[in-house]
């Protein structure tokens, strides 16, 4: 079988299981895994730490002139510092959906995700892969689970990090993120029409990786 040179677009709110369900179908068809929210932490950290507002002003706009993002698989960078475990806290979780709401920051975004399309295969997962970055995908999907096991499979991954969080504020927080990503006015959440819908709820991430290799390899680009 040919190697897949097409893109995966993979969309669906926080904690239904994207990035593992994505880096695991990437390693399947042997191609690069784009993980977008990185993107979005890695700048929302940048321009929080130099206390610039979540409001489209100059401030912002010379703040983003400033920064370099670059991403090399599971490593981000901002002007050349890696970035990759301090964007993966709660503290971020919230800030990144304050500043991915502002115009500026996707624009900022835009190419660079793009760029990674044009080196061979690639399996991308956010919010606006399917609806925005990546209209013409080979496969989209729009990969969802209810708001408790989400906040449960969240709870379990700080946990096992050693991040000692409460399952309660967790789910609250995920709903109003939830919430936040699906109300913005730029490149909101929601299910590309052409996108296959799949519920993990009551799926092992095997059965969802299975599914979503499946119907790579029977899309014209397998
Ligand atoms: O997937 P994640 O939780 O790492 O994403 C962090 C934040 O970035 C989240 O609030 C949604 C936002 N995001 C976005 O707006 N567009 C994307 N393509 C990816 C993430």
């Amino acid at each position: 079988m040919d190697k897949w040179t097409g893109v995966i677009a993979i969309d669906g709110p926080a904690g239904a299981g994207k990035s593992t369900v994505a880096r695991r179908v990437a390693a399947a068809l042997d191609v690069s895994y784009l993980d977008t929210g990185a993107l979005y932490r890695a700048l929302a950290y940048y321009l929080d730490s130099r206390a610039i507002p979540p409001q489209e002003n100059d401030l912002l706009k010379t703040a983003l002139g400033d920064v370099s993002v670059e991403i090399d698989g599971q490593k981000v960078y901002l002007n050349g510092d890696d970035v990759s475990s301090l964007i993966r806290t709660p503290a971020v979780d919230k800030i990144a959906s304050l500043y991915s709401a502002l115009p500026s920051v996707r624009e900022k975004l835009l190419n660079l995700q793009r760029e990674q399309a044009q080196k061979g295969g690639l399996v991308a997962d956010g919010r606006d892969m399917g609806t925005v970055v990546f209209p013409h995908a080979q496969v989209k999907i729009f990969l969802t689970a209810s708001a408790e096991i989400r906040a449960k499979r969240r709870y379990d991954e700080l946990s096992a990090r050693g991040v000692t969080v409460d399952y309660e504020k967790l789910l609250n927080e995920i709903r109003a993120r939830d919430d936040a990503d699906a109300k913005r006015a730029i490149a909101p959440l929601r299910q590309a029409e052409d996108a296959n819908l799949v519920d993990s709820s009551d799926m092992s991430i095997e059965e969802v990786v299975g599914a979503i290799v499946e119907k790579a390899r029977g899309s014209v680009h397998a």
